[in-house]
Parts: structure tokens; sequence; C-alpha cells
């Protein structure tokens, strides 16, 4: 075991882990961040995507030694216009189903649309294709990231 401290949401943690202990399980198990899901654990499905110094980071796949002194942000974390434009635009077209997926979702979506304002379709899939969903919610996901490119006009 090891002291790491490690900055989330704005706020230093102090954990005590094993180095190679991935930061999914430190921030749902040690600091209670359940927001971030577990899905595939080897970096391809996107449940658990959270921002390291705000770009999009798989948790799973990376060591808590290896942040150094990286912020992340996760789900519970996000502000700002483009996470609350996705929020509202989520809850408008009635994205999730059973909701496992959608953090991750949101997470991809806001980091696309901090670096394209209005993506096309294509560039939709292209930022989204990591991020899988076993309830197809994919038409709405699209529909939404527009919706929420719309809402950032104003
Ligand atoms: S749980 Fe990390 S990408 Fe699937
Ligand atoms: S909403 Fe169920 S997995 Fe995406």
């Amino acid at each position: 075991m090891a002291e790491f401290r490690i900055k989330v949401n704005g706020q230093v943690h102090s954990v005590d882990v094993l180095p190679d202990t991935p930061v999914l399980w430190v921030l749902r198990d040690n600091l209670g961040l359940t927001g971030t899901k577990f899905g595939c654990g080897i970096a391809q499905c996107g449940a658990c995507t959270v921002f390291l110094d705000g770009q999009p980071l798989r948790s799973c796949s990376l060591p808590v030694s290896g942040l150094g002194n990286g912020e992340i942000t996760t789900i519970e974390g996000l502000t700002g216009r483009e996470g609350e434009a996705v929020r509202n635009a989520w809850i408008a077209r009635d994205v999730p189903q059973c909701g496992y997926c959608q953090s991750g979702q949101i997470m991809s979506a806001v980091a696309l649309l901090k670096q394209i304002k209005k993506p096309t379709d294509r560039d939709i899939d292209l930022a989204m294709n990591g991020n899988l969903c076993r309830c197809a919610t994919y038409v709405r996901i699209r529909a939404a990231i527009h919706e929420a490119a719309k809402l950032l006009e104003s």
C-alpha cells in the first residue's frame, strides 16, 4: 500500500491503496463517487469515462500511480456551460434507458462539444464511437447532442 494525494472535482483527497489500483476503483470504492461505472475494465466500453485535466479518460485503465498532479473531474463534478447544456438536452430527449452507460456518454458528449461547437452526425458518431450502450440509445444520444449544441448557441 502507498499513500496518494489526488485531486478530484476540486478537492484533494488522500488515499491509501496499491499503486496499480485503477483510478475507477479509487473513485468508487475509496471516495464513494459511484456515478462513474465499471463496464468492461479494459478501456473498450466508455462506462468509466472521466476527465483528466479536461480530457476524456477511461478510468478503468489508468493506475492511480499514473495520475501525477492531474485533476480528475467525474460526472458528480461536471460544471460549465457544456455540462449544463448536455444535462438539459439529455433530460429533454429522455435519453437514458437503464442508465448504466449514461455518465460515460455524458462525459464524452461534453468533451465533444468543447472541441466542436456544432458537430455533424459524423462528428458525433466518431466521438461517441467508444461509448457502448447495451440499451442502444444511440439515436437519442445523437439527437440530444444536437440539441445541446443548439442550447449552447443561445
Ligand atoms: S469500464 Fe472502462 S472502458 Fe469499460
Ligand atoms: S442506457 Fe442502458 S446501457 Fe446505455
